[in-house]
């Protein structure tokens, strides 16, 4: 039975090891069957088993005894395992293998990681030690609403990544070097050796490029780095920085293990790859270095030194050319397997333009900056005004504490800011607005939120100790929107492992404003306190606070207990 040694949470993965034991039972000739199941498209099961249809073509009139697609399917369900998950299959025409699962054991499950522990279903992936190279915005630029969007989805991913039990090593690759910047302090250096002028430089001064503002470099590397800090700490986003002139001591090295695969090109070295026009531009003529050449010494880095099995760079997804290329060279140089989702794998996880609600790129001023704090401010002071408002509204909520006001308004305003951002699919583009994401219906953190604290407020209410509950209670899922919930709750694990194996945060948000919808319809048609079944109803509503709060978490959103 589900005892934690042989489940670890994850449906599908355990649906696919039964059907796999069956098929290789039924069709022992026919190899390399890899079994196909999803969740049930029709009302009829709660999973679906689809491989009959394209396994009979390729057995029909080989064997004596199985007729049609059907009596394939039913073969199939006839030799599954037994196992407590599965209370009965149906096969349909032409062989679609609907599965029931038993309603005792999602209950079972639950009861079992309401006493375990929500890590017991944290996903298992085949990597022990990734890298994810995220934020790395450019020294003495600002950092703009696209390193604030590489910000957040990078951070959900390591998040993500560190709950399947990998090793994460967050980079922020910070752009700190490269000729353009080596000119710059030799000028500084050169014209004003004694100037003392560089006592209150701001980010706007270092772009305008007017080096009557600057002292030294590193004045411009710290002011920079202060700024950066600032956005961090409010996202509460960890990140170690190895920036750009971390790896130039690997680039010789790396240059001459690359030896074979390099041209002269007008007194360039570069590097030509198969399907691209323009070459990797590896030691330009001047003998500078590029970009791309920095990114490959990076790599051979991450690959050697830090033995990373997994390599995520986000970025927007302007820059997809340059990573293919230098992909591409890494592939041909032998570092990385030809097949792109073998191990060690590199990926570029790219997204769309931020816009505004003119549709235009979005700014926050006239001017080139994007002050990061301002947008999370701006967030911050409309969810509070809304937080006033609610609570005047409803006269019998008891007044807030200014301190806990203003840790309610700072944990919905950011988490509406990052859950905007991470509930769409990371590839469009798409629009920022205050109005939109802070409103208390529909697809947003500000409704999630108060989904999680009504749900607190449920359990607060009923007086009883959940904790003791949870050790001894029994979870019995009789009403048809109990059951709905519960399967929802047991899906988290798959869940999970699809969001970080495609990385796509969206498919974690998309889970999570299910599982609410999922919880009001329970709510809505089951009495919790006060009603015969109040013990399961409670555990029930626990078991959905746990995985709220894990989803939170993973999305880098704060949870809040009363709003
Ligand atoms: N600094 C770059 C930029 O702002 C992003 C760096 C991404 N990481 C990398 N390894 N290339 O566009």
């Amino acid at each position: 039975m589900a005892s934690n040694e042989e489940f670890n949470g994850n449906l599908k993965q355990k649906l696919e090891e039964l059907f796999d034991a069956s098929l290789k039972l039924t069709v022992p000739d026919v190899p390399g069957v890899e079994p196909k199941i999803k969740t049930a498209v029709g009302k009829k099961g709660d999973y679906q088993c689809d491989n009959v249809m394209s396994l009979w073509p390729r057995i029909k009139g080989k064997s004596t005894h199985i007729e049609d697609g059907l009596a394939l399917g039913q073969a199939v369900v006839e030799k599954l395992p037994s196992s407590e998950m599965v209370e009965s299959c149906s096969v349909a025409k032409p062989g679609f293998i609907d599965i029931a699962l038993s309603t005792k054991w999602i209950a079972k499950s639950i009861e079992n990681m309401l006493i375990s522990g929500i890590d017991i279903w944290a996903p298992t992936l085949s990597v022990k030690r990734a890298v994810v190279d995220f934020s790395s915005p450019n020294i003495a630029k600002v950092m703009h609403v696209g390193h604030l969007r590489s910000t957040i989805i990078g951070d959900t991913i390591a998040r993500m990544l560190e709950y399947s039990n990998v090793e994460v090593l967050r980079r922020n690759h910070v752009g700190d070097w490269g000729t353009q910047f080596g000119m710059l302090i030799e000028y500084l250096f050169e014209k004003f050796p004694d100037s003392d002028s560089a006592g209150d430089i701001s980010i706007d001064d270092l772009q305008s490029g007017d080096p009557v503002y600057c002292k030294t470099w590193a004045k411009i590397c710290e002011t920079s780095r202060n700024e950066c800090a600032k956005v961090y700490q409010r996202l509460k986003v960890e990140l170690e920085e190895k920036g750009e002139s971390f790896y130039k001591p690997y680039i010789a090295n790396m240059i001459e293990e690359l030896k074979g695969l390099v041209e002269e090109d007008k007194g360039a070295r570069v590097i030509f790859t198969k399907g691209y026009k323009t070459p990797l531009m590896l030691v330009k003529s001047d003998g500078g270095f590029t970009y791309a050449t920095t990114d490959l010494a990076a790599l051979w880095y991450r690959l050697n030194e830090e033995k990373a099995e997994w390599i995520i760079y986000v970025t927007d997804d302007g820059q997809a050319k340059h990573f293919e290329t230098f992909f591409k060279v890494a592939r041909i140089a032998g570092w990385l397997p030809e097949n792109d989702k073998t191990y060690p794998r590199v990926d570029h996880v790219k997204f769309g333009v931020v816009c505004g609600e003119d549709g235009k790129k979005f700014k926050t001023r006239e001017a080139n900056t994007v002050p990061l704090t301002d947008l999370l401010d701006e967030a911050k002071t409309r969810s509070k005004a809304a937080l006033i408002k609610r609570a005047k509204e409803a006269r019998d909520t008891k007044e807030w504490t200014p301190e806990e006001l203003d840790k309610t308004a700072e944990a919905v305003g950011y988490g509406a800011a990052k859950y905007a951002d991470l509930k769409n699919n990371r590839l469009t583009a798409y629009t920022f607005s205050y109005e939109k994401m802070l409103e208390d219906k529909g697809d947003t953190a500000v409704y999630l939120l108060y989904a999680h604290a009504r749900i607190s407020s449920i359990i607060r209410e009923s007086g009883k100790d959940i904790d003791e509950l949870k050790k001894t209670g029994k979870l019995a899922l009789d009403h048809a929107d109990e059951r709905a919930l519960g399967l929802h709750l047991l899906q988290f694990a798959e869940t999970v492992k699809e969001a970080c194996t495609e990385l796509l945060p969206n498919v974690l948000c998309k889970y999570l404003y299910k599982l609410s919808e999922h919880f009001n319809k329970f709510y809505l048609n089951c009495r919790v306190n006060g009603s015969a079944e109040e013990t399961s109803r409670l555990l029930l509503c626990e078991a959905t606070a746990i995985v709220m709060r894990k989803c939170f978490h993973l999305l880098g959103i704060t949870p809040v207990y009363k709003m």
